[in-house]
């Protein structure tokens, strides 16, 4: 006759485990607390010789392991993996945690702050909701004039003569007024934000988007310093092969005032076009008589360049809308 943990043991190699039920009654059956087979031999060491009783605890020890590693072994196959829960398999590769960039609007925006930094600008933001005096009047708008009519936006009050024409700012221009109000000359600063237009939608224009106005008001700055200023611009971020043009154009604020354009060259659009990115001009004195800036002694020039157009030549991405859509794979590649 088998001794009763040889028995226990050889039942308990014969058991079957295919069920998590199955796994969970083997486990009463022989290790429970109240009346567990393995337990009950626990129990019964009491009635063994002093001189046997090491061996026997040995033996059931032993015989305990083996009834918990039938029960891992079950579990682990039962949940369809080799390795129980506590045990790493070393050679699988990482889990891939997925890293975030910054959007492609915010590279450019950086990458041209880091240009004006180095030529000694600061760099200033301001409120999107303007009210109709800093976007319009101080900047030379004359009420009824119809370039107002060209930066249509959204009016949250009525403008002029109507409400005080609160809006949402259809330029960063009205920073140009902000920072000479709130100072004296020297001024040399930049100012990156959001604006908003009526505007049609097109691969090339849309409602809102970026721009970084520029300022440079000092005694004896020309149209020299502006034109070399942007130039130097095009080239650190085009690279020194980028054709660019300055184009004559009209700004109420400023007097001359230009375009510049850099070509887009693009096979499947004939070639390719130029792209209109920034407009710029010496500012009129009548803007500097607006924020107490003496016309006679000081002069300067302004520019308001936008940020999707300049990402668009830089990455050769061929519809502006693309950058708004928040679509990862083409975030991904930036
Ligand atoms: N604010 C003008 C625009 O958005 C650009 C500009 C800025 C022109 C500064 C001249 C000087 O079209």
């Amino acid at each position: 006759m088998l001794d009763p943990i040889d028995k226990a043991r050889s039942d308990i190699e014969a058991e079957t485990l295919d069920s998590e039920e199955q796994v969970e009654s083997f486990r009463i059956k022989y290790l429970g607390r109240k009346s567990g087979i393995v337990t009950d031999l626990f129990a019964a060491i009491r009635n063994v010789d002093q001189s046997d009783r090491k061996a026997y605890g040995q033996r059931i020890n032993a015989l305990k392991r083996f009834a918990e590693q039938r029960i891992e072994q079950a579990r682990s196959t039962l949940s369809g993996s080799t390795y129980g829960d506590d045990q790493v398999d070393a050679t699988l590769p990482g889990r891939h945690v997925p890293t975030g960039s910054l959007h492609p609007i915010t590279q450019t925006a950086e990458a041209i702050k880091r240009i004006f930094r180095q030529l000694g600008y600061s760099i200033e933001e301001g409120p999107e909701i303007e009210d109709d005096y800093h976007n319009f009047t101080a900047l030379n708008f004359p009420t009824n004039h119809p370039a107002r009519d060209m930066q249509d936006t959204l009016f949250l009050e009525a403008p002029p003569p109507l409400g005080t024409g609160v809006l949402l700012r259809t330029h960063t221009s009205p920073l140009q007024i902000r920072i000479m109000e709130s100072g004296d000359p020297p001024f040399r600063v930049i100012v990156p934000g959001r604006v908003y237009r009526n505007e049609a939608i097109s691969y090339k224009s849309y409602c809102l988007f970026h721009q970084i106005e520029g300022l440079c008001i000092d005694e004896g700055v020309t149209f020299a310093d502006l034109k070399e200023t942007l130039r130097l611009f095009a080239r650190q971020i085009f690279g020194s092969d980028v054709r660019m043009r300055f184009r004559p154009s009209f700004f109420p604020f400023t007097e001359p005032s230009a375009e510049v354009d850099i070509w887009w060259s693009d096979e499947s659009r004939e070639g390719g076009q130029w792209l209109e990115i920034l407009g710029c001009g010496m500012v009129d004195p009548n803007v500097l008589e607006a924020v107490n800036v003496d016309p006679e002694r000081y002069t300067g020039f302004a520019f308001g360049m936008g940020i999707e157009r300049i990402a668009m030549l830089r990455h050769g991405i061929k519809d502006i809308r693309l950058l708004y859509e928040n679509d990862v794979r083409f975030l991904d590649q930036f």
